[in-house]
């Protein structure tokens, strides 16, 4: 099989990582990828929203299967392109991607198919939403765009008045552009977040060992939100138990749904949950593997990926013979950024140690945003790599990760030093 992988980030790096592993894969390409990918595989310059390049990419050099990273280009139909000319490709329709591409679409489906959520209110215009603001409790509210905003489109908010500011600064300042033509203002949620994620191919649901994701820059908790500082697998939080009520009441509904409104999902479907008192309750869906979350859970699947990600995208999930094998052992994944992210940071410091850290045994570094200058690997994004390693237990996963990370320096690299204390909680 020959695979194209579309993205550059850690996730695109464990993919193309794993793939290689695969006796059935003969070649394996990354668009655009970064300095990790182009180690491990091929890499090709071509944006990963470019799709009638990578539509012809894909033609040209007769790829068997496209797995597609980011949300961005499933949310503007690569699927449905590739679909057309008859090649296969993971990931969901533009139709399915809109349970990542807009939050009012996905509120009013859950609402419909009476999936647990938080409750919620929609708006498009601002008198309607401050009325609104003005008659609810004063109690934390959280206010969100409809569409696609890098991740920064969510507000939680204290108050009222904060509710206002966001409200205002969502539909009135326009700070999201289009994304921002509805808000979405519901409930806030308390609890533990878990990142649910599951192989579907319409009709079939593979559910994928659970992880969970640190979205603050800093140890605890604090500081702003970012794409994620790292990720641990499996996340004993999630027990037997509550895993089957996802199942039952989130998963199964949600993929159902989808199918009976005329557009089946296919794909990762990424549940973020919060645990709560009253059960579990869908925060958001994402349509494609996390990111930091892919690290650590890939890392430990022993399963031929390529295999599975085809069945999937061949609508032939059904046909997978035993259910998926994992590595006993968990995994933690620590996030190096650069200097200011998750604002302004600055590129090309020269990133030293990789080789080393590499050579622990159970580590593997991912690259996320690096690249080549000359010889030497340099920052060139916020989120810089995904130090991954396996241990017989989470403290144990956690010790070899930060002795690997402590391998690598440059010029104002980073990380949160508590990545899997969750799991002791
Ligand atoms: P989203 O992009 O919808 O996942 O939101 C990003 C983050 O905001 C989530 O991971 C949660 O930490 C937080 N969040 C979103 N919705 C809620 C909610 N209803 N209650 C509490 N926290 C929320
Ligand atoms: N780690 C959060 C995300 O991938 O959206």
């Amino acid at each position: 099989m020959k695979i194209l992988v579309v993205g550059s980030g850690g996730r695109e790096h464990v993919l193309v990582w794993k793939l290689t592993q695969s006796p059935l894969v003969e070649n394996v390409y990354c668009a655009p990828g970064n300095a990790g990918t182009a180690l491990d595989a091929e890499n090709v310059n071509i944006a990963s929203d470019d799709i009638s390049r990578l539509l012809k990419f894909a033609r040209d050099n007769a790829i068997d299967l496209t797995i597609v990273g980011p949300e961005a280009p499933l949310v503007a139909g690569i699927v449905d392109e590739f679909r057309r000319q008859n090649l296969t490709i993971f990931g969901p329709t533009a139709a399915a991607a809109k349970l990542e591409g807009s939050k009012v679409f996905t509120k009013k489906l859950l609402r419909k198919a009476n999936i647990p959520t938080a409750g919620f209110a929609v708006f498009s215009r601002m008198p309607e939403a401050m009325q609104y603001l003005e008659e609810c409790e004063e109690q934390p509210l959280v206010v969100k765009a409809d569409g696609l905003a890098a991740g920064k489109g969510v507000f939680v908010c204290a108050n009222r008045a904060e509710a206002r500011n966001a409200v205002t600064s969502i539909l009135r300042d326009r700070t999201f552009g289009a994304a921002g033509s509805q808000v979405v203002i519901e409930e806030c949620l308390v609890g533990h977040e878990a990142s649910i994620l599951a192989l579907v191919d319409g009709d079939t649901i593979v559910p994928l060992d659970v992880a969970q994701d640190h979205k603050r820059a800093y140890d605890h908790d604090r500081g702003p939100n970012t794409g994620g500082m790292g990720a641990y697998c499996p996340a004993p939080l999630v027990t037997s138990a509550i895993m089957d009520d996802i199942i039952r009441r989130i998963l199964i509904p949600t993929v159902h749904t989808m199918k009976i409104e005329g557009c089946p999902f296919s794909g990762v479907l990424y549940a973020g949950i919060m645990l709560t008192a009253n059960g579990p309750k869908v925060l958001e869906y994402n349509v494609r593997f996390g990111d930091p979350e892919a690290q650590p859970v890939l890392m430990r699947l022993r399963t031929d990926l390529a295999q599975v990600l085809m069945l999937a995208a061949t609508g032939r999930l059904a046909e997978l013979e035993d259910s998926l094998d994992w590595d006993p052992r968990p995994a933690v994944c620590v996030v190096m950024a650069s200097e200011g992210y998750p604002g302004e940071y600055k590129k090309g410091h020269a990133i030293n140690g990789i080789d080393e850290a590499n050579a622990l045994p159970d580590v593997k570094v991912f690259h996320a945003g690096t690249a080549f200058k000359n010889s030497q690997i340099v920052n060139t994004g916020g989120r810089v790599l995904g130090v991954t390693a396996m241990g017989d237990t989470i403290a144990d996963a956690k010790q070899n990760a930060y002795a690997a990370v402590d391998k690598i320096q440059w010029t104002g690299g980073w990380c949160r030093r508590d990545i899997s204390d969750k799991a002791q909680l």
